[in-house]
C-alpha cells in the first residue's frame, strides 16, 4: 500500500473547489474546442456584483493568477534602476518580479516579534525612485496583517509617485477586526492596488485565476497587457461559479479556524512557540534546522515548507488540511522531537 502523503506546504485548501464548481466545470467540458471569451468582462460583472460597495467592472481585471498579476504590476510599473519595498520575511514573487525589471529591492524587514510593518522605517526607506511598495496582508509566511491604522498611515505617508500593493489573497482568513477595509479604499480612489487569488479558500490553484482590483486609471494602465484571449474557458467559469457558493468558503474557512486552534494547543503542550496567523497556515520556531524538520517530516509523509526560503532557519510554516492531516503533522512532530530528546 503506497503511503499517504499530506500536502501541507503550498497554503491549499484541502476542500479542493465546491461541487458547484466542479459541476460547472463538468458542464464545460464538451466545448473545449471552442475558443474562450476574448475578456474578462464576464467575471468582471460577476466579481463587481458579488463584491458591491462602490466597486465596479472598471476597478477589476482578472489574470492568470495573483502571480501573474504580481508580474504584471512590475511590468508596468518598473524601469531599470526603480526601488520597490518589500518587508521580509514574505512572499518571494514580490522581489522575483520587480527583480525581472531591474529594480532595485529594499528590504525594511517586519517587527522581529511580532511581525508587524514598520510603517515608519517603511517611510525612511522611501527616496526619490522608489514605485512600488508591497504588503502581504496576511503575509506569507508569518500570517500577520497590517492593521487598518497602519493601513491609513501609509497611505498618508507615501509620495504620491508610490504605489501601495496589498497583497489579501488569504483575507478570507482574517478574524481581527482590525483588519482595513481595503475595498473601500480602492472605491475611494487611494493609490492602492489589491490582489484576490482563486487558489486560496475557492481550491483552484491548478486553473490559476487571480484579480486585481484598483482604480480605474491604474486598472487601465494593467489591462494594456490584456491578452487576444484572457483567460480560459475552465478558469473563467470556475471563477464564476465559486463565488457563487458561499457555503463552501464558510465551510472552509470554519475547517481552517479548528485546525489552527488545535495545532495551536499542540504546540503549548509542546512548548514551541508560533504566531498566531491570519492566514490558513501557521509559522512555527523549529528547536533544530528547519530544513532538517522538514525532511524529517516528508520521510514520514507530511510536506510542510520550510523557512529557509524565507531567511528563517529555525520556523517552519504550515498549512492547515484536514483534521486527519492536522493529527498527522502534530503526532509526526511529537515523534521527532521525542527523539530528539
Ligand atoms: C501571499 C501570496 N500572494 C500571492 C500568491 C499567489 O497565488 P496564485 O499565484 O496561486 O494566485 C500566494 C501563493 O502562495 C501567496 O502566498
Amino acid at each position: 500500500m503506497s503511503k499517504t502523503t499530506y500536502r501541507l506546504h503550498y497554503n491549499e485548501n484541502p476542500l479542493g473547489p465546491s461541487p458547484v464548481v466542479m459541476d460547472r466545470i463538468r458542464d464545460h467540458l464538451a466545448g473545449l474546442s471552442l475558443y474562450p471569451h476574448r475578456d474578462d468582462e464576464a467575471l468582471r460583472d460577476c466579481l463587481a456584483a458579488f463584491y458591491g460597495r462602490g466597486v465596479t467592472p472598471a476597478h477589476l481585471f482578472s489574470t492568470y493568477s495573483g502571480s501573474e498579476a504580481l508580474d504584471l504590476i512590475a511590468r508596468v510599473y518598473l524601469e531599470p534602476g526603480d526601488e520597490v519595498i518589500v518587508c521580509g520575511p514574505t512572499f518571494h514573487v514580490y522581489a522575483r518580479t520587480a527583480e525581472w525589471q531591474g529594480a532595485k529591492i529594499v528590504d525594511v524587514p517586519l517587527d522581529n516579534q511580532d511581525f508587524s510593518v514598520r510603517v515608519d522605517a517603511v517611510m525612511r526607506a522611501v527616496t526619490p525612485r522608489t514605485r512600488l511598495v508591497y504588503v502581504g496582508n496576511p503575509n506569507n509566511p508569518t500570517g500577520s496583517i497590517v492593521t487598518r491604522d497602519d493601513m491609513d498611515l501609509l497611505h498618508m505617508g507615501l509620495p504620491d509617485q508610490v504605489t501601495l500593493i496589498s497583497d489579501e489573497v488569504y483575507h478570507h482568513f482574517v478574524t481581527r477586526p482590525d483588519y482595513p477595509d481595503s475595498l473601500a479604499s480602492v472605491a475611494a480612489g487611494r493609490n492602492l492596488i489589491v490582489l484576490h487569488s482563486f487558489s486560496k479558500v475557492y481550491g483552484l490553484a491548478g486553473l490559476r485565476v487571480g484579480v486585481a482590483i484598483s482604480r480605474p486609471d491604474i486598472i487601465d494602465r494593467l489591462a494594456r497587457y490584456r491578452r487576444t484571449f484572457h483567460l480560459g474557458t475552465l478558469e473563467m467559469e470556475a471563477a464564476i461559479a465559486a463565488v457563487g457558493d458561499p457555503d463552501h468558503v464558510a465551510r472552509s474557512v470554519a475547517m481552517a479556524e479548528r485546525g489552527k486552534k488545535r495545532c495551536y494547543a499542540a504546540f503549548d503542550r509542546l512548548r514551541i512557540t508560533y504566531w498566531p496567523s491570519e492566514g490558513n497556515f501557521i509559522l512555527f520556531r523549529t528547536p533544530m534546522f528547519a530544513d532538517d524538520l522538514a525532511a524529517r517530516m516528508a520521510d514520514r509523509g507530511i510536506l510542510v515548507g520550510s523557512g529557509s526560503r524565507f531567511g528563517l532557519t529555525h520556523a517552519i510554516r504550515v498549512s492547515i488540511g484536514l483534521p486527519e492531516a492536522n493529527q498527522a503533522f502534530i503526532s509526526a512532530l511529537e515523534h521527532i522531537l521525542a527523539d530528539e530528546s
